[in-house]
């Protein structure tokens, strides 16, 4: 695959807006799922699944086709297996209300869980008494899958993990986990949002009972999230929201839900932003999902070795390149991560993400005030790697710990 055509499909890279390192917060869209956003609005902009005229019957075509191409994306069979949502929150939450959770009950996460797989799990915890647990993170900030066994027992219903870090780039053992999980009676929900983009994802076979993701991280419109789950499990799971087209009949006093998926999808959808999913899985899949993944780990090879003289550059999380997928996170000795991120910016047009990356409690149980964050994603080249760490070491030499 030749990357550097990649680029000329991005409308930002075309118009030379600087060098964005910042996908792991939102990526950059192609023409492709720019265009199928503005031909909803422009050729059929109707509603889906109510109608009966020919441009709502486009858009029910298209929602059905875009669930078609995330089942083949993903490698599982049945379509109805996954519903739309906002973002990969949203799935997260739409677990948290409604998998049935009570009081006495269990929840394991890993102790380095962005804030949308921590958050709903403590408010469970403080109104309904859920027990809160946390496998605990080696000195590399690692997963270890002894204190997550450790941490298990029968009485954890739900085990709920991220696939990569958004801090470290480090991928979990999603697949030996659920092992462990499902043999004590929990089911696994998997917070997808940092790995989906970046590398295959078989959820055919990796053993997760749901798995949530964010499309604005994989080149697909704002605003537009997936939940897939099991279809036992999808059915057992109470609607975080309810209304129109959630139901199949509805009485004054009762209402059949309707089968799914549309009895997780509340109210009429986001259909630009369904066609636009769809253009992004089709981006996505003609360069192919391994391809991507090369190309993220060559960019990060490259990112350690010409960052290995920045003075007082500290990596956080591995130190192998090969160990991070698309993110690189990291504090020069005596500069706040904010202030790194802001010259980068203002000096040399270089957009990276710094702070506590919404995963608050794994920086404040260290004791770090936070990072700053280069990731990359598929347009991204050697230019752009060699750009910010020229910029990182002027940065230190000028204004880092002497
Ligand atoms: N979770 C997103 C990030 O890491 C917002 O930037």
């Amino acid at each position: 695959m030749d990357f550097s055509e990649v680029r000329a499909d991005f409308p930002t890279m075309r118009k030379g807006g600087g060098v964005y390192l910042d996908s792991a917060c939102q990526s950059l869209r192609p023409d492709s799922v720019i265009r199928a956003i503005v031909e909803y609005y422009e050729s059929f902009p109707g509603c889906g699944g109510r109608s009966v005229h020919g441009m709502s019957a486009r858009v029910s075509a298209e929602v059905d086709e875009t669930r078609e191409a995330l089942a083949s994306f993903f490698g599982t069979r049945d379509p109805c297996c996954y519903a739309f949502t906002r973002n990969a929150t949203e799935g997260i939450n739409a677990v948290a209300s409604g998998f049935g959770l009570r009081r006495g009950d269990a929840v394991l996460t890993t102790d380095m869980e962005h804030n949308s797989n921590h958050v709903p799990w403590l408010r469970l915890s403080e109104t309904m008494g859920v027990e809160r647990r946390y496998a605990e993170s080696g000195p590399g900030w690692e997963f270890d899958m002894e204190s997550f066994k450790a941490a298990m027992d029968r009485r954890v219903k739900l085990v709920s993990v991220h696939h990569a870090s958004n801090v470290t780039g480090r991928v979990l053992p999603v697949k030996a986990i659920a092992e462990v999980a499902h043999d004590l009676g929990a089911a696994v929900l998997v917070d997808g949002a940092q790995a989906a983009p970046h590398m295959r994802v078989d959820l055919g076979r990796l053993g997760a009972d749901f798995y949530c993701l964010s499309m604005h991280k994989m080149l697909g419109p704002s605003g537009m999230g997936v939940l897939y789950g099991e279809r036992e499990r999808l059915e057992a799971l109470s609607p975080l929201c309810v209304g129109g087209g959630t139901v199949g009949m509805a009485t004054y006093g009762r209402a059949d839900p309707a089968p799914l998926p549309d009895r997780l999808e509340a109210g009429l959808q986001n259909y630009s932003g369904i066609a636009g999913t769809r253009a992004a899985l089709e981006y996505l899949s003609r360069v192919g999902m391994d391809g991507v993944e090369a190309r993220d780990r060559e960019l990060m090879r490259l990112i350690f070795k010409e960052t290995e003289d920045v003075r007082g550059l500290e990596v956080v999380g591995s130190p192998d390149p090969d160990e991070r997928l698309g993110a690189f996170s990291f504090n020069i000795g005596g500069l706040s991560p904010h202030d790194v991120a802001i010259m980068l910016d203002r000096m040399d047009g270089i957009m990276i993400r710094s702070g506590m990356h919404c995963a608050h409690p794994m920086y404040a149980a260290r004791g770090l005030e936070g990072s700053s964050r280069a990731s990359t994603y598929l347009y991204n080249d050697h230019g752009d790697v060699r750009r910010l760490a020229s910029a990182l070491r002027k940065i230190s030499e000028a204004f880092g710990d002497r």
